[in-house]
C-alpha cells in the first residue's frame, strides 16, 4: 500500500510525538510542516526530514493527502475547513472544533466533497482500552450499568509554555481533557441520549509559572471546574469530573460497573495498563494480561488508521461522528448548568469497531 502523505499544521508542544509516531507507523508518511510561526515548522521539519512550507503552500501542494491539524483549539475549525477546501483529508487535535456548528459543518463539508474527517484521541484505540472494550464485549463484568470518569488537576500552567489557551472558550478541563475520557466511553458502551451538570470558575486569573512567561497573569474565560451526569443510549448512567481547580484527589480515572462485576481502566490520557477486573464475589481486583498492541505512547495511531481506511474505503475508527458526538456532550454538560435542566442530544454515533489484535499491520 502506497503511504498516505501527510502534512502538519501546527508544530507546538504536541507535534514531536506525532512525527516520531508517524515515523513508525506503515500506513503514513510524514511529508511536510507548516505552522504560522515559520520557525517552528523549519525546526520540526529538519528534525524529522520533511519539508517545511508556508500554511498555504502545504494547502496548496497535491502531494498531500491528509493535513494533521495540531493548531490550538480555537484555529481548529479554520484551519480544518481550509483543508477540506483544498481537497485534503483531515485529522483534527481534540476538540474537533470549539462550536458544535463548526464541527457539524467540517463533517457535512467532508461528506460533500468525499472527504475523511477525523479527530483525537486515540488514545482508546491503545492496548489498555482495547482490552477493557474486549473484557467488556465478551461480558466478563455483564451489562454495564454505571461507569466513573475522573479528571483533577491544578491546570497546566506550571509546565506548558504557551498555557493561555487552556483557559479561553475551547479550552477548560472539559473540552481539553474531557475528550479523552468521554471517546473511552463511548467506545466502551455507546452514545449518550443525555446529559447535564454543572460548571463554576474557581479562580478568576492564573499566574504561569512555567518559562518563558513565568509571572504572567492570564484571565480565566471558561469553567474550570465541571462535574456532568450522562445517560447513555444503553442504559447505563455516567458520572464525570473534569477539574484544573483540584491540588490533590484520590479519584481513579475510568471505572466502569456491570451487573456482575466492575472493571477499572487505565488512565485514558494513555494508551496502556493497568486494567483490572473484580467480579462479584472476588475479594480483590485481578490485573487483565493485556490483549491488544500499542501500550506506549502512539499517538497518531487514529491518523494511521484513517489513512488505511483511506486507502481501502472503510470508516475510521478515531472519525468524525464519534469526536462530533463527544463535542455535542461536553456543549450538553455545560448548557446543562446553565439552564439547570438536562440537554438531550442530537448527535449519535455508532461504536468504533474494535482494534484488529495483530494491530494495524495485521
Ligand atoms: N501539549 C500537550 O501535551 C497536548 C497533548 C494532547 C493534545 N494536545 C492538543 O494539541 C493541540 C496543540 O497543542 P500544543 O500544546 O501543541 O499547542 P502549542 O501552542 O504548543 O502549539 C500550537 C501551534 O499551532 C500554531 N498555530 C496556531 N494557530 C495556527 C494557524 N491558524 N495556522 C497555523 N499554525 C497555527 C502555533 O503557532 C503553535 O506553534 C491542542 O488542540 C491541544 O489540545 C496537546
Amino acid at each position: 500500500m502506497e503511504p498516505v502523505k501527510v502534512g502538519i499544521i501546527g508544530c507546538g508542544a504536541i507535534s514531536g510525538i506525532y512525527c516520531r509516531n508517524l515515523g513508525k507507523l506503515r500506513p503514513v508518511e510524514l511529508a511536510a510542516c507548516a505552522d504560522l510561526d515559520f520557525a517552528r515548522a523549519q525546526a520540526c521539519a529538519d528534525e524529522y526530514g520533511a519539508r517545511a512550507l508556508e500554511v498555504d503552500t502545504l494547502l496548496a501542494d497535491p502531494e498531500i493527502e491528509l493535513v494533521l491539524n495540531l493548531t490550538t483549539p480555537n484555529a481548529h475549525f479554520e484551519v480544518a475547513r481550509a483543508a477540506l477546501d483544498a481537497g485534503k483529508h483531515v485529522y483534527n487535535e481534540k476538540p474537533l472544533a470549539v462550536e458544535r456548528e463548526e464541527g457539524r459543518h467540517l463533517l457535512d463539508l467532508a461528506a460533500e466533497k468525499g472527504l475523511l474527517v477525523g479527530g483525537a484521541p486515540d488514545t482508546f484505540l491503545g492496548a489498555g482500552l482495547q482490552t477493557c472494550r474486549k473484557l467488556i464485549d465478551e461480558g466478563a463484568i455483564g451489562e454495564p450499568v454505571a461507569a466513573t470518569a475522573f479528571m483533577t488537576c491544578h491546570g497546566h500552567e506550571s509546565w506548558h509554555p504557551a498555557p493561555e489557551f487552556y483557559y479561553q472558550v475551547g479550552g477548560g478541563p472539559m473540552f481539553d481533557m474531557g475528550p479523552y475520557y468521554l471517546t473511552a466511553l463511548v467506545s466502551l458502551m455507546g452514545a449518550v441520549r443525555r446529559a447535564t451538570g454543572s460548571t463554576r470558575i474557581t479562580f478568576p486569573t492564573r499566574t504561569i509559572t512555567s518559562e518563558p512567561k513565568r509571572g504572567t497573569v492570564i484571565p480565566v474565560d471558561v469553567p474550570t471546574h465541571v462535574a456532568g451526569i450522562l445517560d447513555f443510549r444503553n442504559g447505563a448512567i455516567g458520572t464525570i469530573i473534569t477539574s484544573f481547580d483540584v491540588w490533590a484527589a484520590g479519584l481513579p480515572h475510568l471505572e466502569i460497573y456491570g451487573r456482575e462485576g466492575s472493571l477499572s481502566a487505565p488512565d485514558p490520557n494513555t494508551f496502556g495498563g493497568p486494567v483490572r477486573v473484580r467480579r462479584a464475589g472476588d475479594d480483590a481486583w485481578r490485573e487483565v494480561p493485556l490483549t491488544h498492541p500499542y501500550p506506549e505512547n502512539s499517538r497518531g495511531l487514529g491518523v494511521a488508521d484513517m489513512a488505511l481506511a483511506l486507502r481501502s474505503g472503510g470508516a475510521p475508527r478515531a472519525g468524525g461522528e464519534l469526536a462530533f458526538h463527544v463535542l455535542d456532550i461536553m456543549h450538553a454538560i455545560h448548557e446543562a448548568s446553565n439552564n439547570g435542566a438536562h440537554a438531550e442530544l442530537t448527535s449519535a454515533c455508532a461504536r468504533p469497531e474494535p482494534m484488529p489484535e495483530g494491530g494495524l499491520d495485521a
